[in-house]
């Protein structure tokens, strides 16, 4: 998969790009991240890419002419590809979203410095907006960032364990269960018994009975859109008669 960013800072999309699972998916050609500055699409000697809002206020807004033919440059760079703009105003990025992403074999993000982008701009290049959250970042790189991260890894071959991405938090809908590691004790916490059983069936029976309590007390505004079956509900049960008598 390919991912074109347009930014007023690729280093900073670059570096977050080039870590970790996200880095190790970038040198084993499961994913190609490709910057593009609007500054070296600005026509004028200052090479300016932004100016004051119409109306007054602060900040300044990022012009449409530069804006247009980087997009235009990055969208056609290799056939064509739908252009998101990375915003609050956007629709809410979930893993569901991510999922859907993450099979297009190309995208381009646009990132927005200042108070934003001239509407115009939006209204004839950008297929869709994004926000990865109800709060203002000083500028779309960081959602960028994590757009790529999270479309990066579900890459097939990108994170070793084949499964791992199958039993994260989210990819039924529910938060992770706790998970556990050496040493067996730390301090007076234990790993729970049925982890060391060797028992599968348990495990991962215990896992989801977790997974669902944790979303329960977590985030029940998750289950709530969620139809468990009969199993789930009888294991949530059991879940909430332990919490309730010992909270702790
Ligand atoms: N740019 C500024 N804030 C943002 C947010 N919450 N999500 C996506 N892009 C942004």
């Amino acid at each position: 998969m390919r991912i074109d960013v347009v930014t007023l800072f690729p280093e900073f999309v670059q570096q977050a790009a080039q870590v970790g699972v996200v880095g190790r998916a970038q040198s084993r050609g499961l994913l190609s991240v490709v910057t593009w500055n609007p500054r070296d699409f600005a026509s004028d000697r200052h090479k300016t890419v932004d100016d004051r809002p119409f109306g007054g206020g602060p900040g300044m807004v990022m012009l449409v002419e530069p804006l247009r033919s980087t997009i235009r440059a990055a969208r056609d760079a290799e056939g064509s590809a739908p252009v998101i703009y990375l915003s609050p105003q956007g629709e809410r990025l979930t893993q569901r979203k991510v999922e859907s992403l993450s099979k297009l074999p190309r995208f381009v993000l646009l990132c927005g410095r200042y108070e934003g982008v001239d509407e115009r701009l939006i209204e004839e290049c950008v297929d869709e907006e994004l926000s990865i959250g109800d709060y203002v970042l000083s500028g779309g790189e960081l959602a960028a960032s994590v757009v790529i991260d999270a479309v990066g890894r579900l890459q097939d071959g990108a994170l070793g364990d084949a499964d791992s991405a199958k039993q994260d938090s989210f990819a039924e809908g529910l938060l992770d269960c706790p998970h556990y590691a050496r040493p067996l004790r730390e301090g007076d916490r234990e790993v729970p018994e049925v982890l060391l059983s060797g028992n599968h069936a348990l495990i991962r029976r215990w896992r989801l009975k977790q997974a669902l309590g944790r979303t329960w007390l977590r985030r029940p505004d998750l289950l709530a859109r969620m139809d468990l079956d009969k199993a789930a509900r009888k294991l949530l049960e059991e879940f909430r008669q332990e919490y309730l008598a010992d909270p702790d």
